[in-house]
């Protein structure tokens, strides 16, 4: 039985597995991200991978997943539209430092690998397309049985398809991304534009945030939707016609055997999902007359990074 350790870098938690064959997380260990600090991120990374390196010295390879554009050869950390990181030579740093063979991959294409392998696109013979929903937006494309990482490494980057010509300011430097759209973040921005318009449509989001728009955060949307604040409601309707929009597309560009929507706000379920499908099926050419890819909820859940990450790095 080999072991791998993936580790999943986010915006606010670095978080290592130990991780078998099997996709089966053996422990874990989770530090806070070090906010706008590079070399702390970097050192974090180090230390959860060391820590789990240590307690299973059989583990042969780490694997890293980072919400981050990276380059072509796998090794470096050219740009992250949500945190302080750049230009960053991470593979080799912290191969050197555990003293283990390392990869790098972006965060969505590690989970989209994990679904294919363990999830809701196991069943899927060779092709997968994956957007994430959580604060910002990935993607991830799987084809001929293999992550595309494109020619530059970047393949995949679903956040930053345009929704909305000359929309709102994206942090990839684009405006009217789909991230600024169909995000965690836009869910909240929804819901207080919402809330602040319409305080009696929106009257349940202020119970939950004491009567100030501003302290509305996702988990807030969530529960008032599912208590059926209308405001909270329609943010989720608007989220979700932005996904099911770019999922039509998708399907038309990658024609992929089946589509995943994974990340933090999938947790609302039909809340999302309901109106993503309704507009999926209204935008696709020719309305379903054809066979097309089903959409399905991610099934790895948390752990997808981890388990992702930890067996890309079991094919080093
Ligand atoms: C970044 C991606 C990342 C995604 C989810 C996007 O803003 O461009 O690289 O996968 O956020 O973290
Ligand atoms: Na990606
Ligand atoms: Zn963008």
């Amino acid at each position: 039985m080999t072991l791998t350790i993936g580790v999943d870098v986010g915006g606010t938690k670095v978080a290592g597995g130990v991780v078998d064959e099997q996709g089966n997380v053996l422990a874990q260990v989770r530090r806070d991200t070090p906010a706008d600090d590079q070399a702390g991120t970097r050192d974090t990374i180090v230390a959860v991978a060391a820590e789990l390196a240590a307690a299973y010295p059989s583990a042969m390879a780490i694997g890293i997943g980072a919400a981050a554009w990276i380059d072509a050869t796998g090794s470096t950390v050219l740009f992250a539209p949500n945190l302080a990181w750049h230009d960053e030579p991470l593979r080799d740093y912290v191969a050197k430092a555990v003293g283990l063979p390392t990869v790098l991959e972006n965060d969505a294409n590690v989970a989209a690998w994990a679904e294919f392998r363990f999830g809701a696109a196991r069943q899927a013979e060779d092709s997968m397309v994956m957007i994430t929903v959580g604060t910002g937006i990935g993607g991830g494309v799987v084809l001929n049985g293999a992550l595309w990482r494109g020619a530059n490494g970047i393949a995949g980057e679903l956040g930053h398809i345009q929704s909305v010509p000359d929309g709102h300011p994206c942090g990839c430097g684009r405006l009217g991304c789909i991230e600024q759209y169909a995000s965690g973040n836009a869910l909240v921005r929804f819901a207080r534009a919402g809330a602040m318009r319409d305080p009696e449509r929106g009257a349940g989001l202020l119970v939950l945030s004491e009567g100030d728009p501003h302290r509305i955060s996702g988990r807030m949307v969530t529960e008032a939707a599912q208590e059926g604040d209308e405001v909270a409601r329609d943010a989720f309707a608007q989220v979700g016609y932005w996904l099911g929009v770019a999922l039509a597309d998708l399907a038309q560009v990658f024609d992929p055997q089946v589509l995943v929507v994974g990340g933090g706000v999938v947790e609302a379920g039909e809340l999302l999902l309901a109106p993503t499908e309704r507009a999926y099926r209204d935008q696709l050419a020719q309305r379903r007359r054809f066979p097309v890819a089903e959409i399905r909820p991610a099934e790895a859940g948390n752990a997808a990074g981890v388990v992702g990450a930890a067996d890309l790095a079991r094919r080093i």
